[in-house]
Parts: structure tokens; C-alpha cells; sequence
């Protein structure tokens, strides 16, 4: 921190009380902190001091916090803001992030959490950058306009994709079901400069194994029983373009060894040809399985793996992008009632909003996107509510989710796996964790220390108490 010069953050709020704990939270943290009382004040700072950050109350007494933080993301859309909501407004939270908000912190607000919410604005804020950076964030927005995303990690998957997708480079997308991956292969396409040439995809786990081989290569006719006349492979109708080897785990593995000849060689004969046919395309390659298990376990040919992932891309699991929930569940409601023709719908209801922000999302976007094509299929009103989302997901939100005990482990073993859940469920939010876990805070930091849990929440002293 030394040297560097202090990022600026602006608070604003209407109790003294929290506009001092504030301050002396922030600055002690190493922030230079102003303060305002009054959402007019707040501004007439904005717009001279040019803070990094703003933390302002959602409730003041002479501006309504929405349209402030409106004005804000208006004049200076690189600021980040994080907003303070009332305990249980949901809603207010949500349309605060709709208009721009960065994060949401809900009264009583914890120490850690906010501290941990506005290292990762500075850190998005330098990520974005001045003038020049805004443009290309805004060009990319508008090129992989389909892909929704504002969390920092998308963020970061996207600026790959953005500075890959010109090279010739084979490509390895790895990520969960229902993350993405077919979006982002698209995206690779039709941002190179192959956009003109064909797209051609071929999921290894969807077609029999002993039919993937014919189908890539293609054959000449006569080549087997069965092979009527000639077909032409994948391989060639890639040809000028690019091609999607999706769950390349899949392949058998004489297979794998033929591809990596074709790669290699950039050419082969179909099967039963004597005829040579060059190859031109650019390899994708996507899988949802951990390949560096299958390369122990000797399913995945290591020479070929070095092959296709000259570039690995990771898309991230929902559950580490939370942020991303709402803009997800607008962006699919949008396109559903349009689909369904159900232009009534106005919004999701606050109460389903806490249960979608909750849910863990194993099915990742794709589970979203059901749940959310169902609420509108479902509802009987102009809102998607509580009892249209499905019956699995309500009941959960009322404990906290799945927790599983794997078999012969310890008492000790088991109280350690449910605290390090909680706080990661939480996002290290120790006040939340501890009510969730039924402690007192400073008897779950004893047991943090006894388990040796590390705080997810990032480093530093900070035990400085709220008033209340
Ligand atoms: N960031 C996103 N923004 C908008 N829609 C998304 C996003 N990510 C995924 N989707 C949508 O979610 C669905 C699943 O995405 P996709 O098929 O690309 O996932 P996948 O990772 O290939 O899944 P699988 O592993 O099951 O093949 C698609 O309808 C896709 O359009
Ligand atoms: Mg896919």
C-alpha cells in the first residue's frame, strides 16, 4: 500500500452514528473516506472529489438512494457502488443492482463483508480502467451482447475470450454443466476471423462411440457394410471455419490418437479413401469433466491434451458468480414472456428473488433458465412468485441448502466441514455464518481457530465494532 495513492471512498448515510463507524472502519483500513448526510451533499462530493467507490444508504432523507445511484452510474459510470439496504428488502437490493449497483449490504451491516465486498469494486474498478478500457468494455458488451455476466470473474473469462478469439490458437473450454460453454465456443467464432466460414459441432458423449469416428473422417463408399456412398467428414466441413469437439473426455481413445495424427499432420484420408484432404480449421474443444483426473486415470491421451489446450478457459460455476443471479433471471424472463407471449409479467417477485439467490445452482445457467422459463409458464399473475418457482427450491431455502456428511468421519471432522460450508455458503460473512450456525460470533472465530479455517474473507485486523 505504501506509496500508492489511497483509493477514495465516499460514504453516505443519514445516522451519525453509522456515518462514524464508517469512517473510522474505512480509514482504518487504509481508505481516505469522505462523508455526507444528505444525498444532495453526497453528490455535490461525487462530482468534485471523484471518489473510487461510494457506500451509500438506500433511505435518505432528501433523495430517493435509486435515482441518486442512477445519477451516479450516469455521470461516472466507473464508480462503483455499494448500497445499503434495510434488512429483508430484497427488492430494493435488486433493483439497486438492475440500475448499476455493484454489491448490496444489508443491515446490520458486518465489518468483513462489506471490507471484503469493496476490496473486489476497487479491484473491478481497476480491472475497467479510465476512458480507454470503459470504450472496450462497452464494445465487448455489445459484441458478446448474448453473454450475460457483469460478476468479475465473467468479467475476466471474457476479456480472455475477447483476446483469443482473433488467434488460430486451439482452444480448451472447461467449466460445469449449464455454464456456458457452447455460448462462449460461439462467441470464439464469430469474433475470429473465421466468422465466415462454417461452425461445425460434434458432442462426443451425445452419438455412439463407434460412430464418431466415421462421422469426423467421413468415409468413400463401399468403405464398410453400411456405407451406401460416399459421406463427407466434420473434418472437411470445418474447412475455413471452426470446429467444437464437445465433451472431447468422451472420445474413445484410438480415436484420440488418430485426432492428434490430424492435428499434427493437418491432413488425413476418410476411411476407405485413398484420397488426401488438407485440413483447415481451428479447434475448440469443450468438457465438463476434469481432465487432468482423466489424464491420471489414463482415459485422456497427454499428448493430445497438450495439444487442445494451447488456451484453457475456465468458465466459472454460478456459485462463485452470485452477483450474476439477478441480471440472469431479468435476461431470462425478458426472453421467455416474449416466447410464451405473456408480455404481463412485469417482475420477479422479491420473496422468489431470495430463494434464487440462495439456491446453489448445480445445473448452473441452464438450471436458471428452466426454473425461470417454468415461473413464466406457471404464474398465474403479472409476477413470477414464490409458489411458481419449484417445490425443490422452496423447501431448501428454509435450511440452508444441501449438506452432506460423507461416512466415517469424526464429530470434529464434520463440525469443521459444516462451519468452512457456512462461511463459504455465506460468503465469509462470519455475523450471517454464526446466526445460520446457531453461535455466538466470537465462539465461531474460536472454532475457526481450533479448525484452523483460514478467513476466505482476506486479511487484516479488523475488529471494529458497529453501533446499534
Ligand atoms: N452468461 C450467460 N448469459 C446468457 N445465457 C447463458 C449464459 N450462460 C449460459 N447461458 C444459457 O444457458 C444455457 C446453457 O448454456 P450452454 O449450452 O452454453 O452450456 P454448456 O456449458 O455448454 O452446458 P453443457 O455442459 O450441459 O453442454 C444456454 O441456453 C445458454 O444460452
Ligand atoms: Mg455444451
Amino acid at each position: 500500500m505504501n506509496g500508492k495513492k489511497k483509493n477514495r471512498v465516499l460514504a453516505i448515510d443519514d445516522e451519525p452514528a453509522m456515518i462514524e463507524w464508517l469512517k473510522i472502519l474505512l480509514e482504518h483500513e487504509g481508505y481516505e473516506v469522505r462523508t455526507a448526510m444528505i444525498g444532495t451533499r453526497g453528490e455535490e462530493i461525487f462530482k468534485t472529489w471523484k471518489p473510487d467507490v461510494v457506500v451509500t444508504d438506500m433511505m435518505l432523507p432528501d433523495v430517493d438512494g435509486l435515482e441518486l445511484l442512477r445519477r451516479f452510474k450516469q455521470t461516472h459510470p466507473d464508480t462503483e457502488v455499494i448500497v445499503i439496504t434495510g434488512h429483508g428488502s430484497v427488492q430494493k437490493a435488486v433493483e439497486a443492482m438492475k440500475a448499476g449497483a455493484f454489491e448490496f449490504a444489508e443491515k446490520p451491516v458486518d465489518a468483513d463483508a462489506l471490507l471484503a465486498k469493496l476490496e473486489r469494486a476497487i479491484e473491478r474498478r481497476d480491472l475497467l480502467g479510465e476512458n480507454l478500457l470503459l470504450k472496450q468494455k462497452i464494445e465487448n458488451q455489445f459484441r458478446f451482447g448474448n453473454i450475460i455476466g457483469k460478476s468479475k470473474k465473467m468479467h475476466e473469462v471474457l476479456e480472455l475470450v475477447e483476446s483469443v478469439a482473433g488467434s488460430d490458437a486451439n482452444i480448451l473450454i472447461q467449466g460445469e454443466n449449464g455454464t456456458g460453454k457452447e455460448l462462449i465456443a460461439n462467441a470464439l467464432h464469430y469474433n475470429s476471423k473465421r466468422a465466415k466460414g462454417p461452425f461445425i459441432k460434434i458432442n462426443c458423449a451425445a452419438i455412439p462411440k463407434d460412430l464418431i469416428e466415421s462421422e469426423l473422417f467421413g468415409y468413400k463408399k463401399g468403405a464398410f457394410t453400411g456405407a451406401a456412398s460416399d459421406k463427407e467428414g466434420l473434418f472437411e466441413m470445418a474447412e475455413g471455419g471452426s470446429l467444437l469437439l464437445d465433451e472431447i473426455g468422451e472420445m474413445p481413445p484410438y480415436l484420440q490418437t488418430k485426432l492428434l495424427r490430424v492435428l499434427q499432420e493437418r491432413e488425413y484420408r476418410p476411411i476407405g479413401s485413398d484420397r488426401i484432404v488438407r485440413v483447415d480449421f481451428r479447434l475448440i474443444c469443450a468438457t465438463n469433466i476434469d481432465l487432468d483426473a482423466a489424464l491420471r486415470d489414463g482415459k485422456l491421451r497427454e499428448d493430445l491434451y497438450f495439444r487442445i489446450n494451447t488456451i484453457t478457459l475456465r468458465v466459472p460455476p454460478l456459485r462463485e458468480r452470485t452477483e450474476d443471479i439477478p441480471l440472469l433471471c431479468e435476461h431470462f424472463l425478458d426472453k421467455y414472456k416474449q416466447r410464451h407471449q405473456r408480455p404481463n409479467i412485469k417482475s420477479i417477485a422479491p420473496a422468489a428473488y431470495h430463494v434464487l439467490i440462495r439456491h446453489r445452482w448445480p445445473g448452473n445457467v441452464r438450471e436458471i433458465e428452466n426454473v425461470i422459463e417454468r415461473g413464466v409458464l406457471v404464474t398465474k399473475g403479472n409476477e413470477i412468485g414464490v409458489n411458481d418457482l419449484p417445490e425443490s427450491l422452496r423447501t431448501e431455502s428454509t435450511t440452508a441448502g444441501e449438506f452432506v456428511i460423507p461416512p466415517h468421519r469424526t464429530l470434529a471432522e464434520i463440525e469443521k466441514m459444516a462451519i468452512l460450508q457456512t462461511l463459504q455458503r455465506t460468503n465469509w460473512n462470519k455475523q450471517e455464518a454464526a446466526q445460520i450456525l446457531g453461535l455466538y460470533r466470537p465462539t465461531l472465530y474460536s472454532k475457526m481457530k481450533k479448525h484452523e479455517i483460514q478467513d476466505g474473507g482476506k486479511s487484516g485486523a479488523r475488529r471494529i465494532a458497529q453501533p446499534n
